[in-house]
């Protein structure tokens, strides 16, 4: 799961496809495409809106996407197109540019990070229903 500055949308995006799949058999994982935040936990109002619906991701700590998360990882899902350009850039040929895809399907999840706490709950859904069509997916393989 990959945002610009891993702690808004794909710290979610993580803890809320990793709820809907068996840890024992998924790994599911979150960076950003800048360095802004290396280090840090996820904004406090992506916390406040995972715990509402029962997923923790306090513990969570921001990292940086890299040419190798293509080597270790089947798929990775971008937020918007800006990520998906970033991404796709760090890409060493055709069938790691393959696993790139915008989390939902021709849709951005629009940065909630300027705006109000209303835009937490907002991008908590649009990342949910998105999160279940992957998980039902990675079920049926
Ligand atoms: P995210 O949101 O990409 O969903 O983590 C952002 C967080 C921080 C910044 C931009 C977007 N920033 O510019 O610091």
């Amino acid at each position: 799961m990959v945002c610009l500055g891993n702690i808004c949308r794909s710290p979610l995006a993580e803890g809320i496809l990793q709820a809907k799949l068996d840890i024992r058999k998924h790994q599911v994982d979150s960076a950003g495409t800048a360095a802004y935040h290396v280090g840090n936990p996820p904004d406090p109002r992506s916390v406040a809106v995972a715990y509402k619906h029962g997923i923790d991701i306090h513990s969570q700590k921001a990292r940086q996407f890299t040419s190798n998360d293509f080597e270790y990882f089947d798929r990775i899902y971008v937020m918007d197109r800006s990520n998906y350009q970033n991404v796709i850039r760090l890409a060493a040929n055709d069938q790691q540019k393959q696993k790139i895809a915008l989390l939902r399907i021709s849709e951005e999840v629009p940065d909630p990070y300027y705006g109000g706490d209303d835009g937490f709950e907002k991008v908590f859904q649009m990342i949910d229903q998105a999160c279940s069509i992957v998980a039902n997916q990675i079920q049926d393989e």
